[in-house]
């Protein structure tokens, strides 16, 4: 029973340490006379608002098997009239402890319905559907917005009381998961980072691969020379790029020499060599504007094949660079290409330079003595 002008509070948590916070913040109000007392468990809780034996009750959300949700309807249907104040917010319950302790809030709140702090049309109706067909919804989702303007995700619960005279009740509970939702995203962002760490592995194993391959190019060993004319070398090369070269409307200029130019050659090998060479002033080129110039010439001590285009240049900066393994401009490229090439060419006792000049075009020249 309730005594004197004493304010008999009731804090309804199964975790004892909540009970002090909340303790602790209620008896900071100054000229407030309160006896404060724990209930750990649902059943006692309902025995004791059963009993009337408090003025207010705090109840926590969580109660082991039960809700405060379903406490503040057992509650409701027993006639209970002390107010029931329900603790949602997990993550920080000292806020929301103080926000009642101020009152500010409440008072806020009053002459106003949930409706004015929802946003979202589709949401509103829903809410409606709910609320017309009277029956009891858990856990719905909708964003309430905030004082300070901040929109917060939300679960609502609703519940009616129907036999409540004389007129229907409906409780709703607001459960800010806020915290819930950042935590998600986070837990989603780990995992997006594992997978790009499980990308990084698979790709680091690819190049592994690449510069075994590009190690054994290097072999002088492996090559198989044969006499081979030159201007039969370059014509695979550039049929190996035909597809690409109607793809972008390239003009090929041939120039070469009437009769056969013969060197000693891996021919596959160079193939290879010489159409990197081609690809890489295919992809300097632009769609419709490409000039690609193919020349064999021969002096007296040496063949020259010059692979000319009228693409967008390399930057002086590049130059000393180019033949490095994985130095590339290009967001797709490997940088493998000429690298590749300058090993092949260079076991052919050839070697390679470059003229190039920003939007005029390159000039690739290899130069192999006879
Ligand atoms: N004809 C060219 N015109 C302009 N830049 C070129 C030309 N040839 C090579 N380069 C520059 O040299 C870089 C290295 O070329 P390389 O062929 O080694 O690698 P990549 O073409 O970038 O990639 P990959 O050949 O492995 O696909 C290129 O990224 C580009 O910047
Ligand atoms: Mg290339």
């Amino acid at each position: 029973m309730l005594k004197g002008n004493q304010t008999r509070i009731a804090i309804i948590d199964d975790d004892e340490d909540d009970y002090f916070i909340i303790k602790d913040y209620i008896q900071e109000i100054e000229d407030g006379n309160f006896v404060i007392d724990w209930l750990s468990d649902y059943q006692s809780a309902i025995d004791k608002i059963k009993a009337k034996a408090y003025h207010l009750y705090f109840v926590d959300y969580r109660l082991g098997n039960e809700t405060g949700l379903e406490l503040l309807q057992e509650a409701a249907s027993m006639q209970c009239d002390r107010p029931i104040v329900l603790l949602t917010g997990k993550g920080n319950k000292a806020i929301d402890i103080k926000a009642m302790q101020e009152g500010a809030t409440d008072g806020e709140l009053l002459h106003h319905g949930l409706f004015e702090f929802i946003n979202e049309e589709k949401q509103k109706e829903m809410l409606h559907q709910v609320l017309e067909k009277e029956e009891n919804t858990n856990d719905i989702e909708i964003e309430i917005q905030h004082q300070d303007g901040e929109v917060k995700p939300c679960l609502l619960s609703v519940s009616f009381q129907k036999d409540f005279h004389p007129h229907h009740l409906i409780h709703g509970i607001i459960h800010d998961i806020t915290n819930i939702k950042r935590a998600e995203e986070a837990n989603i962002q780990a995992q997006k980072l594992a997978a790009n760490e499980r990308l990084i592995r698979i790709l680091a194993h690819e190049i592994n691969k690449i510069i075994t391959e590009l190690l054994d190019l290097t072999k002088p060993l492996e090559l198989k020379f044969e006499k081979f004319p030159l201007q039969e070398i370059l014509d695979e090369s550039l049929s190996l790029a035909t597809d690409r070269i109607n793809l972008q409307h390239i003009k090929v200029q041939k120039n070469y020499p009437d009769s056969p130019l013969e060197i000693e050659a891996d021919k596959s090998k160079l193939i290879i060599a010489f159409t990197n060479l081609v690809i890489n002033a295919i992809e300097a080129m632009e769609t419709g504007r490409g000039e690609l110039d193919v020349s064999i010439s021969a002096l007296s001590n040496v063949y020259t094949v010059s692979i000319r285009d009228n693409g967008k240049g390399i930057p002086e900066e590049y130059l000393s660079k180019l033949f490095e393994p994985f130095f590339t401009s290009k967001k797709n490229g490997m940088g493998l290409g000429l690298a590749a090439c300058y090993s092949i060419i260079e076991s052919h006792g050839g070697t390679i330079q470059v003229e190039s000049r920003v939007n005029k075009g390159s000039n690739f020249i290899v130069s192999f003595s006879r």
